[in-house]
């Protein structure tokens, strides 16, 4: 079978999915997200907190990868990640970001457009400290994103970063830095198996979050 017969036999949104009722929602986007977050971990999505990351680089070319979401609060979406990574690079020369949720079980996507900023240095250190062990060690080792020319190299600043840590169990990775993003707007996607999808958009506005659907 070809390629192409062979996605085209895939199914998708095909399956049962909860319903969404656009006119019974909050006046806020992050209680929303909480809401179907919440929905989500308990309909046993696999990672539901991993999301897709995307910044733009100095020449305006778009990048994207998967981070974890580490918390959610009145302020925005948090992240965490080095500072002198290939990302970290791209937010501190431009800050405008978009995050996006994929929630498949549920036929649910979420679009969160804004801006990110790194948090207190004191927030990082305590969210460096919190993480476990294999964690640090890998960030303590890693210089995010840079050539490795030889994976050996790695096993060693492991094994040497392990003892360092051993010795020290409150060494802290100096790039190691939360992100918190302010969104500009968010948008809430519900899939229908009859292919009458809800987008619901809130944006940001001078007087607090305007709600728009938008079409499919
Ligand atoms: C499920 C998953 C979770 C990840 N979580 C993080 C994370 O929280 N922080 C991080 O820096 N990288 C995380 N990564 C690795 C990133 O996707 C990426 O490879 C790395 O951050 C380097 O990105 P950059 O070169 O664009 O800076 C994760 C990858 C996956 C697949």
């Amino acid at each position: 079978m070809s390629t192409r017969d062979l996605l085209r036999g895939l199914p998708v949104l095909a399956h049962e999915m909860p319903p969404f009722d656009p006119a019974d929602t909050p006046d806020a986007p992050v209680p929303l997200f909480a809401s179907w977050l919440a929905g989500a971990i308990d309909a046993g999505v696999d990672e539901p907190h991993a999301m897709t990351v995307s910044t733009v680089d100095v020449d305006g070319w778009p990048d994207a990868r998967v981070l974890i979401l580490k918390d959610l609060d009145a302020a925005g979406w948090h992240f965490a990640t080095t500072s002198t990574s290939a990302k970290g690079r791209q937010l501190a020369a431009n800050p405008r970001l978009a995050l996006s949720f994929h929630w498949r079980e549920q036929g649910r996507q979420v679009r969160v457009r804004g801006t990110a900023r790194p948090a207190d240095p004191d927030v990082s250190r305590r969210d460096f400290l919190a993480r476990p062990e294999g964690s640090r060690i890998a960030t303590l080792a890693g210089r995010q994103s840079a050539v490795l020319p030889d994976r050996t190299e790695l096993d060693r600043e492991l094994a040497a970063v392990r003892a360092r840590l051993a010795a020290d169990p409150d060494l802290v990775a100096e790039g190691h830095t939360v992100y918190t993003v302010a969104p500009e707007t968010v948008e809430f996607w519900q899939a229908d198996r009859e292919r009458r999808h809800v987008r619901l958009r809130y944006r940001r506005a001078a007087t607090g979050w305007e709600r728009e659907l938008l079409w499919p």
